[in-house]
């Protein structure tokens, strides 16, 4: 499985990349939001940093819009995959974009047959939110396993993206459902590092180590 980073904020995407774990980077409005920064600034100074497929998310919520928002953020750099929202405009947007071979993240997606839809329109890749579908009492787990089996079972080349991600046990759930890709907030990527019995086990070494002879 791949990993994301789930992060407009390049401190944390310089930190998660020197670890080498990351493939590729999502961000939202929100996530640029967070940075006081704009889009132009940010999306080329994250393309960077990272190699690997960078979702750059369109503002507009109408064909036309989208359709030269997207063309744009694609001009900005080869590794742009231009993020749009799981609506009736944005899959006829997709189907443009598939077509001059612009890559697309299709966020949004809370059901398998909006997922199925962004398949048919030539999504690269599908975002299933499953950390606010686990907010209203459902099973976003439930919603990547049925996205993955609908891809499988038509050869799909669409990838699911799990998206949304809250704690290291969505992540290796994710993995264990054969999802693509999973895109982490970069605290979620320390927690899947971090382990009590290698930070105690790393102090009695260091201990022991005093007693060694020099
Ligand atoms: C995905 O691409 C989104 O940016 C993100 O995962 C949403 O996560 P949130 O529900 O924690 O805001």
């Amino acid at each position: 499985m791949k990993i994301f980073i789930d992060s407009a904020d390049l401190a944390e995407i310089r930190d998660a990349a020197q670890m080498g774990v990351v493939d590729g980077v999502t961000t939202n409005p929100s996530l640029v939001a967070k940075t006081g920064k704009s889009m132009r600034e940010i999306i080329p100074a994250i393309c960077e940093i990272v190699d690997g497929p960078i979702s750059a998310e369109v503002l507009a919520t109408d064909f036309a819009g989208i359709v030269e928002e997207g063309r744009a953020l694609a001009k900005i750099h080869r590794n742009i995959v231009v993020k749009v929202p799981l609506i009736a405009d944005g899959l006829k947007a997709v189907r443009v974009f598939s077509s001059e071979g612009i890559r697309t993240n299709v966020t949004l997606c809370f059901s398998p047959s909006q997922g199925l839809l962004a398949a048919k329109a030539g999504a690269t890749y599908i975002s299933p939110f499953v950390g606010r579908v686990d907010d209203v009492s459902g099973d976003g787990m439930d919603l990547v396993a049925q996205l993955c089996t609908i891809y499988q079972n038509y050869d799909l080349p669409t990838q699911v993206l799990a998206a949304s991600i809250r704690h290291p046990v969505h992540v290796v759930q994710a993995a264990e459902l054969g999802a693509h890709v999973a895109t982490l907030p970069h605290k979620v990527i320390l927690q899947l590092l971090k382990h009590p019995l290698t930070d105690l086990g790393l102090a009695q070494f260091l201990a022991d180590a005093k007693k060694i002879p020099t």
